[in-house]
């Protein structure tokens, strides 16, 4: 008997092991160290990167705009990140831009206000919807008003059910500005932008979902693991045709349907020439020759090549 259970009890401590191996977080690099937003950095490639602060439910203050526009920047062009994961510390994704020391504390100091709006712009609208790399919104509970930005802004959001969204902007006598108004026109249907705006009702990440403000939404307990898994999927990808993906799905929507096919003539084109590993060619090679994988099925084998 204590035989059998020493056998089986080998693969789960190993598999464990292993898992723990790729979970285990890089060294903190130096650059990584700010005051109001966490990275974690796993041995996968998988980045968290964490609005930390969770006594004021993560509210955008100054400094964290300051922060998220530096800590983007570095991610950017770090090699040891290849899926971003965006999430609030505690029980809050973000309660939006910080009342006190963004709206209030910045109204007599017009310099320090354009330094703060442009790093509020910066990150949100540009940094991170921009990012290279594929980003993942985690949306872990409470999120308002400029909170929703980075959602929007990410490729992908999962929700936990119990998370509370909301335009919240109206119950204070203000508007959704600061591009939320933009923002959220993005990815909601015109009549729940109006109506959420309008009525500053709260929904949840069911809601959420039938609302395609994000893409799934599971409860809080798998949050974590289901937003891991996402990120491994994606992970498994072309890193340069995801890249070019994530650049031509955002580009093309502004534009004409002439200016579309010349854009994505152009986008194909210029793939070809950045792809380090050849995946076109590799995959109708094994598609077309080897008959190895079927393109509707999966991603072709990226290590033979
Ligand atoms: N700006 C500044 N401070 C904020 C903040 C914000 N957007 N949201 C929360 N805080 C602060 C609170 O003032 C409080 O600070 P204190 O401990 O010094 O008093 C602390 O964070 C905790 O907030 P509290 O309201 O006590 O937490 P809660 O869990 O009961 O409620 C919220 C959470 C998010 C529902 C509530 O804080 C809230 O409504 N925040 C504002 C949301 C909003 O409308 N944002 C839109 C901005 S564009």
């Amino acid at each position: 008997m204590a035989t059998k259970t020493a056998t089986k009890r080998k693969p789960a401590a190993a598999k464990r092991a292993a898992a723990k191996s790729t979970e285990a977080t890089i060294k903190t690099k130096p650059e990584y160290d700010f005051e109001t937003v966490k990275i974690e950095q796993r041995k996968d490639g998988i980045t968290f990167v964490i609005l930390n602060r969770p006594e004021k439910r993560n509210a955008l203050s100054p400094q964290l705009h300051h922060d998220m526009d530096d800590a983007l920047t570095y991610l950017a062009t770090d090699p040891d990140t290849k899926v971003l994961i965006l999430t609030g510390a505690g029980n809050a994704f973000s309660a939006g831009q910080d009342l006190k020391l963004y709206f209030r504390g910045l109204g007599n100091d017009p310099v320090a206000r354009a330094r703060a709006s442009h790093a509020s712009d910066s990150w949100r609208s540009h940094r991170l919807m921009n990012f290279p790399k594929p980003t993942i919104a985690m949306v872990n509970g409470f999120v308002f008003g400029g909170g929703l930005t980075p959602i929007v802004s990410c490729d992908v959001a999962i929700a936990a059910n119990e998370a509370t969204f909301g335009i919240s902007e109206i119950n204070w006598g203000h508007i959704p500005g600061g591009l939320v108004g933009w923002n959220v026109n993005q990815v909601m249907s015109a009549r729940d932008a109006m109506w959420y705006s309008i009525s500053g009702d709260t929904f949840n990440g069911k809601e959420a979902v039938a609302m395609k403000f994000v893409n799934f939404s599971v409860p809080r307990a798998k949050l974590k693991a289901e937003a891991l898994k996402i990120a491994k999927k994606l992970m498994q990808k072309n890193p340069w045709a995801i890249q070019y993906t994530k650049e031509a799905i955002r580009s093309v929507r502004h534009m004409s349907m002439d200016q579309a096919s010349d854009y994505l003539r152009c986008k194909s084109d210029a793939l070809q020439r950045v792809d380090k590993e050849a995946g076109r060619q590799a995959g109708m090679k094994q598609f077309l020759d080897t008959k190895t994988f079927r393109p509707g099925l999966g991603t072709y084998d990226r290590k033979s090549g």
